[in-house]
């Protein structure tokens, strides 16, 4: 029977040793040019250390105009290569395979961290912030920026890279018909607003064969992740393993849920009937227990990936592999600095609700 600690083949001679993953966890640590501190090092490869199979990083920008937070590790530039080697290396020194999550924010980049104007699908204005409808020329940009960055990601010996379409970023505001409202090739139909993160997977693809792609997708809508249709995701998903995708990562924030659209049923069954059976399924979602990640397994997933439970465990897999405790939220502060964060990453994991201990 397929169990956590079951390895996943990702590739011939790509193999994660087992079927837990570091999810892509945004931490403030990297220097404020993009390139890696050995603060950020320290956080992932102490997780690489303590078993998980595949560390993913944060979001990284591909492009200056799409960074979003200060502190956000970049592969925007040629110049973030030894940080991004040295990454690579110490994560496979720890027996984890390595994935970078390449990003790209659209309206919510921050002009005070990028330097440089925002723009997205549309026009929009969200707190007295303007954001402007992009150009021709600013998709084309991203779309080879994507791959210019992927193909940083191979030469620095990586193993994997995820596209982030979920959450309301870049791809995802394409793909929303509250974000999207283009009258171009861009948008409209949901042909032409899946065709940024259509392109984006060939060009990615093309650009590094080498590197196993994965796409974060959100299923519905969550937070800032609005105008997304169970239905409409599900056709994206199809079409983009036509593409080239192959492992879907479905970002649900509350994986024992159904979905809002049809209460009665699973996300992680829907999309596991739709792909073809190459195609791995990784998901996340407030994952605790052994006992929540197993269900994920049972429910078709191949794979589970933790964010909160592995800021808090650095080493989870270790942990529950021999059945011992492990801290739970509201965390103190001491046991986070104890984990391998720094003290900006735990004042940043205060604004998520009931982590830290007061
Ligand atoms: C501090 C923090 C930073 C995050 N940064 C990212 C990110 O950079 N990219 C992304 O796709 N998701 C990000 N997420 C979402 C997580 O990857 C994950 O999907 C979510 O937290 C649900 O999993 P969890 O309940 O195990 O934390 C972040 C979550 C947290 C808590």
């Amino acid at each position: 029977m397929t169990g956590l600690f079951t390895p996943l083949e990702l590739r011939k001679n790509i193999t994660a040793r087992n079927r837990i993953w570091l999810a892509p966890l945004t931490n403030m640590q990297s220097h404020a040019d993009g390139t890696l501190s050995d603060d950020e090092l320290h956080f992932l490869s102490r997780r690489a250390d303590g078993g998980f199979g595949l560390i993913e990083t944060c979001a990284a920008h591909v492009s200056q105009d799409g960074k979003a937070w200060p502190g956000e590790l970049g592969v925007h530039d040629d110049a973030m290569l030894p940080g991004l080697t040295r990454l690579a290396a110490r994560i496979h020194q720890g027996g984890a395979l390595v994935s970078a999550q390449l990003f790209h924010g659209g309206l919510r980049a921050d002009p005070a961290v990028s330097g440089l104007e925002k723009w997205s699908a549309s026009e929009h204005s969200e707190d007295g912030v303007h954001c402007r409808a992009g150009t021709e020329a600013d998709i084309q940009g991203a779309i080879d920026a994507f791959a210019n960055a992927a193909r940083r990601c191979a030469q620095a010996g990586f193993d994997s890279v995820e596209l982030h379409g979920a959450h309301g970023y870049l791809l995802s505001q394409f793909l929303s018909t509250v974000y999207n409202r283009r009258e171009d090739r861009w948008g409209g139909s949901l042909e032409n607003r899946s065709r940024l993160i259509r392109e984006t997977v060939r060009a990615v693809r093309r650009a590094a064969p080498s590197l196993v792609l994965a796409v974060r997708l959100s299923p519905e809508d969550f937070g800032q992740a609005k105008g997304l249709d169970l239905d409409e995701t599900i056709e994206v998903a199809k079409w983009l393993a036509e593409d080239g995708m192959e492992i879907l990562h479905l970002s649900l924030w509350r994986s024992a849920l159904n979905t809002t659209k049809r209460p009665q049923e699973h996300a992680t069954p829907l999309f596991r009937a739709a792909l073809p059976s190459h195609v791995r399924i990784v998901v996340a979602g407030a994952i605790w227990t052994r006992e929540e990640a197993e269900a994920q397994l049972a429910l078709g997933a191949d794979a589970v990936a933790l964010g909160r439970a592995a800021i808090a465990n650095h080493d989870w897999p270790e942990r529950i592999r021999r059945d011992a405790d492990i801290h739970r939220a509201p965390v103190a502060p001491e046991t986070l600095l104890g984990e391998g964060l720094t003290p900006t990453f735990v004042e940043y994991m205060r604004r998520w609700k009931n982590f830290v201990a007061a």
